[in-house]
């Protein structure tokens, strides 16, 4: 099965830099709720409680985004492991006065975690698989 999601954001004056785009810091963060939304539907039906971001590679920012566009997101589990799973985000801008066009990419690695008797979130096996 392919699990996919979309998510968008629209980019508020609270969220630009020094120089007047969208600040990079911002724009991770968008990316990690975007991986979280194709990681819910990813671990429906499993014992996880949820997952944990364990690394976030190959980020590039590719064009700069500015006020008022639309940063829309789509994330695709790409590759399944055993606890672990990768998400592809891909960010788009669209805005008025700027075509649609990528604007950031990255790979992020979740881990699918339960809670133990501590309290403490551990890695689970999520038995899960992707075409
Ligand atoms: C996620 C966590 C519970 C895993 O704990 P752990 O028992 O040490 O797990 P491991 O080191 O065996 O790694 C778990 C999986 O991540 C993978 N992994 C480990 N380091 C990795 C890295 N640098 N990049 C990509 N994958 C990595 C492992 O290969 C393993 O995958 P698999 O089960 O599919 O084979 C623990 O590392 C943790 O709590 N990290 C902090 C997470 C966090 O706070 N994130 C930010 C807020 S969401």
């Amino acid at each position: 099965m392919k699990y996919k999601a979309k998510y968008s954001q629209l980019v508020m004056p609270d969220n630009i830099n020094v120089i007047g785009t969208l600040f990079g810091g911002q724009m991770i963060s968008w990316m990690d709720l975007a991986a979280a939304k194709v990681t819910y539907r990813f671990l429906k039906g499993t014992k996880a409680v949820g997952a944990v971001t364990r690394a976030i590679e190959k980020v590039e920012f590719k064009e700069a985004v500015y006020k008022g566009e639309w940063v829309n997101f789509e994330s695709t589990v790409v590759k399944a492991g055993k606890s672990s799973f990768q998400v592809q985000v891909d960010a788009y801008a669209e805005g008025r006065e700027h075509d649609k066009r990528l604007a950031c990419t990255a790979l992020i690695t979740m881990v699918a975690v339960v809670k133990d008797e501590n309290g403490e979130y551990q890695k689970l096996d999520h038995g899960k698989t992707v075409d």
